[in-house]
C-alpha cells in the first residue's frame, strides 16, 4: 500500500541546507537531506544567493518543488540551496511614498535602498465581521463611466477589454483624474505589461507632482513568471500596511489582472499540473480569490482598486474573464467595435454595469437617466440590422427619433483624455457628474436637436457644443452679410 512520505517540516528557523537536483525553465528541485522548509519559504541559491525560490510543494519526504522569482541562469543541478527562514518580505511604512519597488521590495528608481519594517506578503485576508462596505461613489470625471458604471468607494471596479482596446489609456486618465483630488495614498502595480508603460507613468506622475503620494510596484512582462504571480501580493501588503497601521483610505491600481492569472497559469504548467477548462491551472479560482479577498475595506480604512482585466479574444466567456468579473462591484466592458468607429474612450454602455447604480445609492435622477441612456441605445442596437438591410427611411417615425438620440448620446459620451492630449491634439477634460446627467437629460428630450452629432463628439459637458454651435451660427451669418 502507498502511503504519502512523513515530512519532517523545520518549526524554527534553522537554516535548512539543500541542493538543487532538477531545473525545469524556472521550476527548481532541491533536495534537502535532514529537515525541510516549510512551504513558501525563500530559498536562496546560485554563487551570490542571487537566484530567489519559492517552496511551493513537496514532492517526497527530502524534495520540495519550488518557483524561482528571479532568472535561474547559471544555475546548475548540485548548486547549495539555503533555507531564508522565512517568505517573501517586502518593506512597508511610510518611507515607501513616492518609491518604485519589485517584487522583492527592492527600489528600482534609483534612490537608493531603504531600510525599516518589513512584512511577509503572504497575508490573510480580512475576517468577515471587521469587514465594512459603503455607498460612497468615487467620481472620475469620465462621464460614460460616472454615469453607467460608478465605482464605488472601498470597493473593486474591473475595466475589461481584448487587446488595445484603451485599458491602460482609461486607468492612467483615472489616476490623473483621481490622484490628485484623492486624499488618501495610492498604489499602481504593474503586472506582467510593458516597462516602458511603468516608466511613462512614474514620469508623468512625477511632473504632475502627485509621485509622493504614490507607491509603484513592478513586475513586468519581461520577469519571470514566479515574479508576475507575486508581485500583486506584494503592493496588496503595502496597502493593507497603509488601510491597517497608518489607517488611511488607499486607491489600488492594478494593470493587468489577467497576466497575474496568466503568470499562475505558467507555474502551474511548469509545475507539472494538469490544465483545467481552456488550458488555465485547475487552481484558477483558488489563486485569484487569495489575492482578491484580500483587497477589502474595514473600519480603519479603505482599499479602492481600479484592475485593467484583457480580456483573450474579446471573450467574454473565457474563464478568466468570468472569475474576475465576479469579484467586482463595477465592470467596465471596453468594446472593439467602438474602438473602430472612434468612439473612445470604447465603454460599453450595455455590457458595462455597477452594483451602485441603484435609486438608493446614486439618486432617482440619476438612476432614471442611466436607465433611459441604456434603453435607447439597447434599442438602437436592434434596430441596426434592418437600418443596414431597409435604410432609415423604412422606420417608423418614433423609431428614427431613438436612432437620432441613439446617436447623438454615442458621440455625447466620448471624452476627450488628458492622458491622449499629445497625440490627439484635443485638451483633455473632466466632466462632473451633474454635467453628464445634464448632457443626457438634453438628448433625451430632444434639446440638442439644432445641434449635428458632430457637434457632441470629444467634448466635456453639452454647453461646449452649444457654445460652438452659436459662435458657428454667428460666424455664418457675417459671412452672409458681407
Ligand atoms: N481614450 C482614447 N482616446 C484616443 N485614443 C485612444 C484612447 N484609448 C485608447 N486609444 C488608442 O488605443 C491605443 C491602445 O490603447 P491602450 O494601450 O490603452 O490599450 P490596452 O487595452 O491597454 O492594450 P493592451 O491589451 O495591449 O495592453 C492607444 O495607443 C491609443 O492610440
Ligand atoms: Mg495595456
Amino acid at each position: 500500500m502507498l502511503q504519502s512520505p512523513a515530512i519532517s517540516v523545520a518549526t524554527s528557523y534553522c537554516p535548512c541546507q539543500g541542493k538543487v537536483v532538477a531545473i525545469r525553465g524556472s521550476v527548481v528541485d532541491v533536495h534537502f537531506s535532514d529537515e525541510v522548509p516549510p512551504l513558501r519559504h525563500l530559498l536562496r541559491a546560485g554563487p551570490q544567493a542571487q537566484i530567489a525560490i519559492e517552496g511551493l510543494t513537496y514532492l517526497s519526504a527530502n524534495l520540495i518543488r519550488g518557483i524561482a522569482l528571479t532568472p535561474t541562469q547559471g544555475l546548475a543541478r548540485g548548486a547549495r540551496v539555503i533555507d531564508t527562514g522565512q517568505s517573501l518580505q517586502v518593506p512597508i511604512g511610510e518611507h515607501l511614498l513616492g518609491r518604485a519597488f519589485n517584487v522583492f521590495g527592492d527600489p528600482i528608481d534609483g534612490l537608493g535602498p531603504l531600510k525599516g519594517m518589513k512584512r511577509s506578503l503572504h497575508g490573510q485576508a480580512v475576517p468577515l465581521h471587521q469587514r465594512t462596505t459603503g455607498t460612497d461613489i468615487l467620481v472620475t470625471g469620465i462621464k460614460a463611466i460616472d454615469l453607467l458604471a460608478p465605482l464605488e468607494r472601498g470597493s473593486k471596479a474591473g475595466l475589461f477589454g481584448g487587446a488595445g482596446v484603451g485599458k491602460t489609456v482609461l486607468i492612467t486618465e483615472m489616476i490623473h483624474n483621481i490622484v490628485s483630488r484623492y486624499d488618501g495614498v495610492s498604489i499602481f502595480c504593474g503586472i506582467g505589461e510593458r516597462s516602458r508603460e511603468g516608466e511613462e507613468l512614474y514620469r508623468e506622475m512625477k511632473a504632475a507632482g502627485v509621485l509622493n503620494n504614490t507607491v509603484m510596484v513592478f513586475g513586468q512582462m519581461n520577469e519571470p513568471p514566479g515574479s508576475r504571480f507575486r508581485v500583486g501580493h506584494a503592493a496588496l501588503t503595502m496597502a493593507e500596511y497603509f488601510r491597517d497601521q497608518a489607517h488611511r483610505d488607499v486607491l489600488l491600481m492594478i494593470d493587468n489582472v489577467f497576466r497575474f492569472i496568466q503568470a499562475g497559469s505558467e507555474v502551474s504548467g511548469l509545475m507539472g499540473q494538469l490544465p483545467s477548462r481552456v488550458g488555465y491551472q485547475p487552481t484558477l479560482a483558488t489563486e485569484l480569490a487569495e489575492l482578491e479577498e484580500r483587497i477589502c475595506s474595514t473600519a480603519h480604512g479603505a482599499i479602492t482598486s481600479v484592475q485593467a482585466v484583457y480580456i483573450p479574444a474579446d471573450d467574454l466567456t473565457d474563464p478568466a474573464a468570468v472569475h474576475t468579473f465576479s469579484h467586482l462591484s463595477a465592470s467596465i466592458v471596453l468594446s472593439r467595435k467602438r474602438t473602430s468607429e472612434g468612439l473612445y474612450p470604447a465603454v460599453d454602455p450595455l455590457q458595462s454595469g455597477s452594483k451602485m447604480l441603484t435609486p438608493s445609492v446614486v439618486g432617482q435622477r440619476h438612476y432614471q437617466v442611466a436607465q433611459a441612456v441604456r434603453k435607447t441605445l439597447a434599442e438602437y442596437e436592434d434596430l441596426k440590422d434592418i437600418i443596414a438591410m431597409l435604410g432609415l427611411e423604412e422606420l417608423a417615425q418614433n423609431e428614427r427619433q431613438t436612432v437620432y438620440r441613439a446617436r447623438r448620446l454615442e458621440r455625447f459620451l466620448t471624452q476627450p483624455f488628458f492622458t491622449t492630449e499629445q497625440f490627439s491634439g484635443i485638451p483633455g477634460k473632466m466632466v462632473s457628474l451633474d454635467q453628464t446627467l445634464t448632457g443626457c437629460e438634453a438628448i433625451l428630450d430632444d434639446k440638442c436637436s439644432g445641434l449635428s452629432e458632430q457637434a457632441l463628439y470629444m467634448i466635456g459637458a453639452v454647453d461646449e457644443a452649444e457654445l460652438e454651435h452659436q459662435e458657428r451660427e454667428a460666424q455664418e451669418v457675417e459671412e452672409i452679410g458681407q
